[in-house]
C-alpha cells in the first residue's frame, strides 16, 4: 500500500467549456462565435469536426448532471457562451439563453454541486472579431460588461468566477501560431492581446467588486514546466524563457503590476512592442481571490539559437507520451505549484484543469482506461505533495468530465471520465469514472 490522502475539505471536481459540449450551435438565440467561424473552414479541424451538436449538453445537461452527482464530485467548472448571452458580444441581451444556464446551474444547485464559472472560454462573439476581436480594446470593454451582466444576473447562485481561460492560448496559440481560433500568425498580434487578455481580465474583477457581489473570482493560465537539458548557464536561461512564457508573462503583471523584464527585453530583441496605457497596470494588478491553474505537461529545453520564438529547443528525452503526443511529467506540476508559491505567495489555488488524453473506446459495454487512472494518480501524488510543501491547494477538477470536441483536433482526441459515442451521443462511464469516484468519496488513493 502507498496511500495519498488528501486534506478532507479539498475540493473535487471536473471540468468542461460551453464549446466542446453544448452544441445547440444554432439554438436558442446564440450567435455566432469565432470557434463556429473557424471549424466551418476547411483544413482548420482535424476531420473538419465542429462543436454544432458536441456533447449536445445543451440539451442533455439532466443526464449530465446525473452522472456528476453519481461521481461525487462537489464543484462543476462549466464555461458560459459568451454569444449565447450576447449574440453580437454587447448590447441586447438573449433571454433564452440566460434562462438556460439559469436552468441549468439551479440543477446543479439543487443535486448538490457548486458551479465554478469560466466567463471566456475562447468562443468570442464573431460580430466582435468582425471588428477587430482581442486586438481592439473596445473588446475588453464588451468583456468588462458582459462580467458585470453575469454577475449580477446570477449573483447567489455563482459563487466562483474565472475570468479567462488560458491567455497564453488566446494570445499566442491563436495568434501566433495560429492553430486556434482565429488562427494567425503575428507575433505583434498575439503580445498585442495578451496584454489585452490581462486588461479585460483586470476590468472584470473591477466590476466584481463594484457589485459588491458574494463570492470570489480568479483566472485560469496554463502552466508548463520546462527543465533545463543541461546545467550550462544557457540551457537553464532557455528552459526559463520557456517556461516564464507561460508563468511570468501571465502572472507577473497581475502580482506584481508589471511584466517580467526578462521576457519583455526578449520581445524586444523580436521587434515586438508592448503598448500600454496609462492605468492599465493598475487595473491589472489586482487582489485575485483565487488561482486557477491548468497544467497537462512538461518538456525538457536547451538553448538553440536562432530556434523558434526563444532560441529554444525542446529535447524528446523519451519522456512516455498521451494520445496526443503530450509528454506525461508529473514531476512538473509539483515544480510549477511550487514556483508559484516561492514567485507569487500564498495564494489560494483551484486546479481548474489537469488529465489526460487517451482514446480507449468501448469494448463490451466498458472502457478500460488504464493508462489515464495512472496518470491521474502521478498528478494527484505531485498535488499532494505540494500540499505537504505548503501549496495553498483548495481544490482538483479533472479535465474532462466528457470525451469532447478537443479544438483543433476535432472529435478524435479523448480526455474524458466519460465515453461519448459522438453519433448515437450515448454517455459510457470509463473504468477512470469509477477510480475518480471512489477517490473522491474516501479523500485518498492507493498508488500501488
Ligand atoms: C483547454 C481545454 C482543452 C484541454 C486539452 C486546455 O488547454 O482549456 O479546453 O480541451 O486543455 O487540450
Amino acid at each position: 500500500m502507498a496511500i495519498i490522502e488528501f486534506p478532507k475539505d479539498m475540493k473535487w471536481g471536473a471540468a468542461t467549456a460551453a464549446y466542446q459540449i453544448e452544441g445547440a450551435a444554432f439554438e436558442g438565440g446564440r450567435g455566432l462565435s469565432i470557434w463556429d467561424t473557424f471549424s466551418h473552414t476547411p483544413g482548420n479541424v482535424v476531420n473538419g469536426d465542429n462543436g454544432d451538436v458536441a456533447c449536445d449538453s445543451y440539451h442533455r445537461y439532466e443526464e449530465d448532471i446525473e452522472l456528476m452527482k453519481e461521481l461525487g464530485i462537489d464543484t462543476y467548472r462549466f464555461s458560459v457562451s459568451w454569444p449565447r448571452i450576447f449574440p453580437e458580444g454587447t448590447g441586447e441581451v438573449n433571454q433564452e439563453g440566460v434562462q438556460y444556464y439559469h436552468n441549468f446551474i439551479d440543477s446543479l444547485l439543487s443535486n448538490g454541486i457548486e458551479p465554478m464559472c469560466t466567463l471566456y472560454h475562447w468562443d468570442l462573439p464573431q460580430a466582435l472579431q468582425d471588428k477587430g476581436g482581442w486586438e481592439n480594446r473596445e473588446t475588453v470593454e464588451a468583456f468588462a460588461d458582459y462580467a458585470a451582466f453575469m454577475f449580477k444576473e446570477f449573483s447567489g447562485k455563482i459563487k466562483n468566477w474565472l475570468t479567462i481561460n488560458e491567455p497564453w492560448c488566446v494570445s499566442f496559440l491563436s495568434n501566433f501560431i495560429g492553430v486556434h481560433a482565429p488562427g494567425y500568425q503575428d507575433l505583434q498580434l498575439a503580445t498585442t492581446i495578451s496584454h489585452h487578455l490581462m486588461l479585460a481580465h483586470g476590468k472584470a474583477v473591477s466590476r466584481f467588486r463594484e457589485s459588491g457581489v458574494e463570492g470570489g473570482i480568479g483566472y485560469a493560465p496554463n502552466t508548463e514546466w520546462n527543465e533545463p537539458f543541461s546545467d550550462k548557464q544557457e540551457d537553464i536561461d532557455a528552459s526559463n524563457r520557456a517556461t516564464g512564457w507561460f508563468i511570468e508573462w501571465f502572472f507577473d503583471p497581475i502580482f506584481k503590476g508589471s511584466y517580467p523584464e526578462f521576457m519583455l527585453e526578449w520581445f524586444k530583441q523580436k521587434g515586438v512592442t508592448l503598448k500600454i496605457e496609462e492605468g492599465d497596470m493598475e487595473t491589472i494588478n489586482q487582489k485575485i481571490d483565487f488561482l486557477g491553474i491548468n497544467y497537462y505537461t512538461g518538456s525538457v529545453a536547451r538553448y538553440k539559437k536562432d530556434h523558434e520564438l526563444f532560441d529554444v529547443e525542446k529535447v524528446d528525452i523519451g519522456y512516455e507520451k498521451t494520445d496526443i503526443g503530450w509528454n506525461i511529467y508529473p514531476e512538473g506540476f509539483y515544480k510549477v505549484l511550487c514556483k508559484i508559491k516561492d514567485q507569487y505567495g500564498d495564494v489560494p489555488i483551484y486546479i481548474t484543469e489537469n488529465g489526460a488524453c487517451y482514446n480507449d473506446g468501448v469494448e463490451d459495454g466498458r472502457v478500460k482506461d488504464t493508462r489515464r487512472i495512472q496518470y491521474l494518480k502521478q498528478h494527484l501524488t505531485s498535488l499532494q505533495r505540494s500540499i505537504e510543501s505548503g501549496v495553498n491547494i483548495k481544490g482538483y477538477l479533472t479535465w474532462s468530465l466528457l470525451d469532447n470536441f478537443e479544438w483543433a483536433e476535432g472529435y478524435d482526441k479523448r480526455f474524458g471520465l466519460i465515453h461519448i459515442d459522438f453519433h448515437t451521443l450515448k454517455r459510457t462511464k470509463k473504468d477512470s469514472y469509477y477510480w475518480y469516484k471512489q477517490t473522491v468519496n474516501n479523500g485518498w488513493f492507493d498508488m500501488k
